[in-house]
């Protein structure tokens, strides 16, 4: 985990996902709570981006407003470059094959009564592979395996439950490396497991994106994590991106308060994430 990261320039690439104004109201009246407010972004093909905010500052439903499963109260996301379109059940999962998400809690993603082979299967059958061979589909579960080092032969008769946490966190990549999305979204998926698999984790997502080119939204309260793994960084308060940026210059240089406050309360950030092989010199 000691190199740094080359990060990449996107701001002048494809579209992915952006927002203008999108919002989310919960409650009425006096019971009001402005979860989501106003947040403007640009999300590129490609693009690591991690949101960064405490616990109630609204990256979940943020969330779940880019994958459709929350409607905004107000605002507009656009994919790739046009108002997105999830009117009806058909259009929503046609905009699922383009998204996926993982979540902190592997356990509660999986049907436990389904074995792991068949969990890798659906996926394969979902991307339209469900006429190809035996074999072929073999080879495909295989390599998605092997990408997040788990050995399928070994988990084909197994069942979810009898995975550790980190291994099905790693089960999760390996579905994503079948469906292919176009972008994942990954909510908090490290919080669960040790420190180790924590950077094996970290590690697979950044391959992930280098292999496939797959835009990565990564939801964290860490920003020690957001600083070792994003591209661009939007920070999150009360609801709104009080900053956004490159995750150098942001990290590196913070400007708004509650940016400066979370880099304090992480106060290793330097020695754990290695900032000491950066030349801050040369970044100012
Ligand atoms: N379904 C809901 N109904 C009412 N309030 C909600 C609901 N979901 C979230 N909230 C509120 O919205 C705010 C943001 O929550 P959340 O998006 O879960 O933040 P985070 O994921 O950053 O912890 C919090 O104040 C939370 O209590
Ligand atoms: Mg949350």
């Amino acid at each position: 985990m000691s190199e740094k990261r080359a990060r990449k320039d996107f701001t002048d690439g494809p579209l992915c996902l952006s927002g203008r104004g999108v919002t989310k109201v919960f409650g009425l009246g006096d019971k009001k709570t402005v979860a989501v407010d106003h947040v403007d972004f640009d999300f590129h093909e490609g693009e690591f981006v991690s949101i960064v905010g405490e616990s109630g500052s609204g990256k979940t439903t943020l969330s779940k407003m880019l994958l459709g499963l929350l409607s905004p109260t107000e605002g507009e996301i656009l994919f790739e470059g046009k108002p997105r379109d999830i009117s009806s059940g058909r259009k929503k999962r046609e905009y699922w094959k383009g998204i996926q998400a993982i979540f902190q809690d592997p356990f509660s993603s999986y049907n436990v009564f389904h074995k792991i082979d068949s969990v890798l299967l659906d996926c394969i059958n979902m991307r339209g592979g469900r006429a190809l061979s035996r074999e072929k589909k073999i080879e495909m579960m295989t390599e998605a395996c092997s990408f997040v080092n788990l050995k399928f032969a070994e988990l084909t008769n197994k069942y979810p439950f009898e995975l550790s946490g980190g291994q099905m966190q790693r089960l999760m990549i390996a579905r994503i490396f079948l469906l292919k999305p176009r972008i994942l979204l990954a909510d908090e998926p490290t919080s669960m497991v040790d420190a180790c698999s924590r950077a094996t984790i970290l590690d697979m997502l950044l391959d992930l994106r280098d292999e496939t080119g797959m835009t990565i939204i990564f939801i964290t309260h860490d920003i020690g994590l957001a600083y070792y793994i994003s591209d661009t960084v939007y920070i999150m308060e009360h609801g709104k991106f009080v900053e956004s940026g490159k995750a150098d210059e942001v990290i590196l240089s913070p400007k708004a308060a509650y940016t400066k406050r979370l880099i304090s309360d992480v106060p290793k950030i330097h020695e754990e994430w290695d900032l000491s092989t950066v030349d801050l010199k040369a970044e100012e």
